[in-house]
């Protein structure tokens, strides 16, 4: 066993772990920082972002509109003081990766261009045609390469974060190159490994995106915040679920039902195609349960059309990756062919709970991007409000745990919660024979995910995925692993994040139980009105050795009371 020992340790290698490294290392000149990654930086989920990154550039928008937008987006579950301050640090973030030659697409007068986007009341996102992430990530990683006190630690599987006395003592890791248990301690550690939504089936998420951040801190006792809330993204393209990015609306694209009809103008009058994902995805599935879905080559799937034909001119410029992606995936010429699409799982607006400067329960513990809840979110993310969120909130956690390192040092290794841990992994999971095949199990959580927690939600549907979570938890206890080789075993760090799945299954669907109202991209058909006066609260999810505790706590609103949420 090896035992690695840096200042500072990110886990997550995506955009708000990148920003969180090189803030850290900007911020001290003294400190070592590692990035622990279970795949190549540029392999992470961040970089299919596509659309955009709100920001407030233009003198004619604000950082008061740019707050309400995202408050009335969250359907007023966001903490109001944590929003204010995300949209005022966002700015000088688009500048410096700007100067770091982030190629952030222009106008013809040389300014940096701006989009619309779902619920925005101005054009504030900011692109890189629709490769945003892509490019984002590039300049984040070249940027890393200028300090040579950030230390990689690619392909390194976490399966454990361990807290001794309260405190941060060290994470256990599978070195997958070798297959040996690697440890990792540092005098603070910056959780930044990314969202949940691989829980479900359809899904815009790389099939990496699995909750090891949520799992693993919520099982070392660091509360999961709003977990019910998960973001369907109305444009996943059928039948793989790759996303179509909602800049093919924001550019003027139409949605269109089986009768060919524009529907919109019957949900959301004013923005129509432009309202919050939420309110999108919900009509075009109340089309679909209404008979106005699209049946046509993808087999029994049922789907809406994505029309962007009368915008072909803008195809090539604006949106190349996702022309690309229609014709190399399901041989459409976007020009001229309508894309199939419906709503797929995009985002986790629940994770870690953390403060307003990114700090955990835990001292020396930050957090940022997906993988936590700051509370920006609420209920529902606003599109261009997730890359924004990485680089500025990754940005606030390298600093803080820059100064938490700088002051403080490293514990005595927990080497029987070391030993434990390699117990498990070794002993109870990787030796044990004769059982089921977790890839089974998989499927059919997700399956289960996709049928019963998905955009609409009943209670009796909601029973029934606790019940087969139930099931699949007793499974999950049997499985063997067949590759009992020690690298590069994918066999068995994949049954550790269908233990991770499981866990956090649990957490959304007794959270989505116990909300019962509507809010955001939690919609109950046997409650189907936001209840302000029993709900305006945040869900916060303990583990404990005998089942999840609940508890409530108050959403912080400073200038914006709940009002309808009307576009
Ligand atoms: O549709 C998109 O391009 C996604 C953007 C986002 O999730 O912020």
């Amino acid at each position: 066993m090896e035992v690695v020992r840096e200042d500072i340790i990110i886990i997550g290698g995506g955009m708000a772990g990148l920003r969180a490294a090189i803030a850290a290392a900007e911020h001290n000149s003294t400190l070592s920082v590692a990035l622990v990654s279970k795949l190549y930086p540029l392999r992470s989920h961040s970089v299919a972002a596509e659309g955009g990154t709100g920001a407030v550039l233009d003198p004619k928008d604000s950082y008061d509109l740019h707050a309400f937008d995202t408050v009335k987006g969250s359907d007023y579950l966001a903490d109001q003081d944590a929003v204010e301050k995300f949209v005022r640090i966002v700015p000088e973030q688009i500048y410096t990766t700007d100067h770091w030659g982030c190629p952030w697409s222009r106008n013809a007068d040389g300014m940096i261009s701006q989009r619309d986007f779902g619920g925005m009341s101005f054009p504030r996102a900011t692109f890189a045609a629709d490769k945003t992430g892509f490019h984002v990530m590039q300049t984040l990683f070249s940027r890393c390469q200028k300090y040579d006190r950030i230390h990689f630690y690619n392909e390194f599987f976490v399966t454990s974060l361990i807290v001794d006395g309260g405190s941060f003592n060290a994470l256990t890791a599978i070195h997958m190159k070798t297959g040996e248990l690697t440890v990792f301690q540092g005098k603070s550690l910056i959780f930044a490994a990314g969202g949940a939504g691989r829980l479900y089936k359809f899904s815009t998420y790389s099939h990496s995106v699995t909750g090891d951040g949520d799992a693993i801190a919520f099982r070392a006792g660091l509360p999961l915040k709003d977990m019910e809330f998960v973001q369907f993204h109305p444009t996943g393209m059928i039948p793989s679920g790759i996303l179509i990015t909602e800049a093919a609306r924001s550019e003027g694209g139409y949605l269109v039902n089986g009768e060919g009809k524009r529907f919109m103008q019957n949900y959301a009058p004013t923005r129509l195609e432009k309202a919050p994902r939420d309110i999108v995805s919900r009509a075009m599935m109340w089309e679909i349960e209404a008979g106005r879905g699209v049946k046509g080559k993808y087999g029994d799937v049922v789907y809406i059309n994505l029309d962007l034909r009368h915008i072909a001119d803008l195809l090539e410029e604006r949106l190349p990756m996702i022309t690309d992606i229609a014709k190399k995936f399901n041989d459409i010429d976007a020009a001229t062919e309508m894309i199939p699409v419906r709503p797929a799982t995009h985002y986790t607006m629940g994770g870690i709970s953390v403060g307003i400067n990114t700090e955990t329960e835990i001292g020396g513990i930050f957090g940022a991007g997906e993988n936590v809840a700051i509370s920006i979110h609420g209920a529902n993310r606003l599109g261009s409000n997730s890359t924004n969120e990485c680089l500025a909130f990754g940005n606030v956690a390298g600093i803080m745990a820059a100064d938490w390192a700088s002051s403080h040092s490293i514990p005595a290794l927990n080497l029987e919660k070391v030993k434990s841990e390699e117990r498990n992994i070794w002993d109870n999971l990787l030796k044990r024979e004769g059982g089921e095949n977790p890839w089974d199990i998989a499927d059919n959580l997700q399956e289960m995910m996709d049928s019963y927690v998905g955009v609409f939600r009943t209670e009796q549907g909601l029973l029934s995925a606790l019940k087969g979570i139930r099931d699949i938890e007793a499974r999950y206890k049997n499985i063997s692993i067949s590759d009992k080789s020690s690298k590069f075993n994918i066999d068995l760090t994949h049954a550790i994040e269908i233990g991770f799945m499981i866990d956090l299954a649990d957490t959304i669907i007794r959270g989505a139980i116990n909300r019962k109202e509507s809010r955001g991209s939690h919609f109950r058909k046997d409650f189907p009105e936001r209840d302000d006066v029993n709900f305006l609260k945040h869900t916060v999810a303990r583990f404990s050795a005998d089942g999840t505790r609940f508890e409530y706590t108050p959403v912080v609103i400073t200038k914006w009371k709940p009002a309808p949420r009307v576009y």
